[in-house]
């Protein structure tokens, strides 16, 4: 059974992919320092799949407390790298926060991936690379512009440092750019925990559906689209999660087209905001309380993606729509709502 070391897995898409991995047959343990998340979604994984998954919790900043993990496990076939900051606002407000911890992370697993002679590295990017595409759905090729926010510079400069790393190495690795997860597990037992007021869209509509905002805004409605909101593509993030198990199965086959091949994890399909509320409102039956604001800077108006390439190399097979995303989101929220552990830890609840 081969073992595979999850970084940021307990956080939202780490500890999806888990169970992913789990319920496909691989071993895994998580490596999460916990400032921004807690065990709880680890215990929700177990819930799951009966199945305890060790975190170490190391700050992967920290070379030798990182070593030591490898130093542990010598049995680590793969890599699967979630571990970031990603507050797209937070980043322009803290640059060097974001470029330290979001290098430095990757670069000492890198070093151990090297001493370690780990094979596979799967890499969680982000459609943020592609800035504001000029033509749409934007494919692996389509160019990538300057980063719209510290964050994203993050993803590009991880992508070229991955690239030279692998191209330098016998390892071998795989970006998964992300177009905009969301959703919980249809089990309900995982999902979501921003911290602090959420700045995406399906959390601070499921959190002022619940009354815990009392109104959204919608920023920007006089955008160049079908109904003046901006569009992204929203996808379900258990289908992003068995996204990472194709990759690294692909990786672990031998089936690589170079030592670094690209995807993109969108559905293909473009959804505006104002969209995206009136699903939320059908399938909850919840009015939802909001007002139409100004534009949020650094907003892209329209991206989503041509996602060809995953669904015939890796065999990606997207399961969930946008309605289900919506219901899991909910289902979720109202979840968390009655959940005491949740509710009395610091952490969760926002200022
Ligand atoms: C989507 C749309 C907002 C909140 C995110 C992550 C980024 C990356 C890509 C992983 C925008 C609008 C939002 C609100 C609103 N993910 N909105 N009212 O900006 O596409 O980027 O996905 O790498 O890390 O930040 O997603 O959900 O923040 O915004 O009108 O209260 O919803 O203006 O048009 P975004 P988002």
């Amino acid at each position: 059974m081969a073992k595979i070391l999850v970084t940021g897995g307990c956080g939202y898409i780490g500890a999806h992919t888990i169970v992913d991995l789990l319920e496909n047959g691989f071993d895994v343990i998580s490596v999460d320092d916990n400032s921004r998340s807690t065990k709880y979604l680890l215990d929700g994984v177990e819930k799951i799949t009966g199945k305890r998954v060790k975190n170490y919790k190391v700050d992967l900043k920290d070379y030798n407390d990182t070593r030591a993990v490898f130093q542990e496990n010598e049995d680590i076939s793969g890599i699967i790298h979630f571990a970031a900051y990603k507050a797209v606002g937070e980043s322009v407000e803290e640059p060097l926060m974001y470029f330290e911890n979001n290098l430095f992370s990757l670069i000492n697993l890198l070093k151990c991936v090297d001493e370690f002679n780990i094979s596979h590295f799967v890499f969680s990017s982000s459609c943020t690379v592609y800035g504001s595409p000029d033509t749409l759905p934007v494919t692996e090729q389509s160019p990538i512009k300057k980063a719209e926010s510290p964050y994203g510079a993050t993803k590009q400069m991880g992508e070229e440092i991955l690239t030279s790393y692998v191209a330098a190495s016998s390892a071998k690795a795989i970006l998964l750019r992300y177009f905009n997860p969301v959703g919980a597990h249809p089990s309900i037992l995982i999902g979501e925990l921003p911290l602090g007021k959420p700045a995406n869209l399906v959390p601070a509509i499921t959190q002022t559906a619940i009354g815990k905002i009392p109104e959204m805004q919608v920023w920007g409605t006089d955008y160049d689209t079908r109904d003046g909101s901006c569009i992204r593509d929203y996808i379900h993030v258990s289908d992003i999660a068995h996204a990472h198990t194709l990759a690294l199965q692909y990786l672990i086959d031998d089936n690589n087209k170079t030592s670094c091949d690209i995807f993109n994890l969108g559905t293909g399909n473009g959804v505006s905001v104002l969209e995206a509320i009136k699903t939320f409102e059908e399938v909850s039956g919840e009015k939802l309380n909001y007002k139409l604001g100004p534009r949020r800077p650094g907003d892209v108006v329209a991206i989503y993606a041509n996602n060809d390439l995953a669904k015939n190399t890796l065999r990606w097979d997207i399961k969930y729509d946008l309605k289900e995303m919506m219901r899991t989101a909910w289902a979720w929220e109202q979840k968390v709502k009655e959940d005491e552990t949740i509710i009395k830890n610091q952490k969760f609840l926002y200022n």
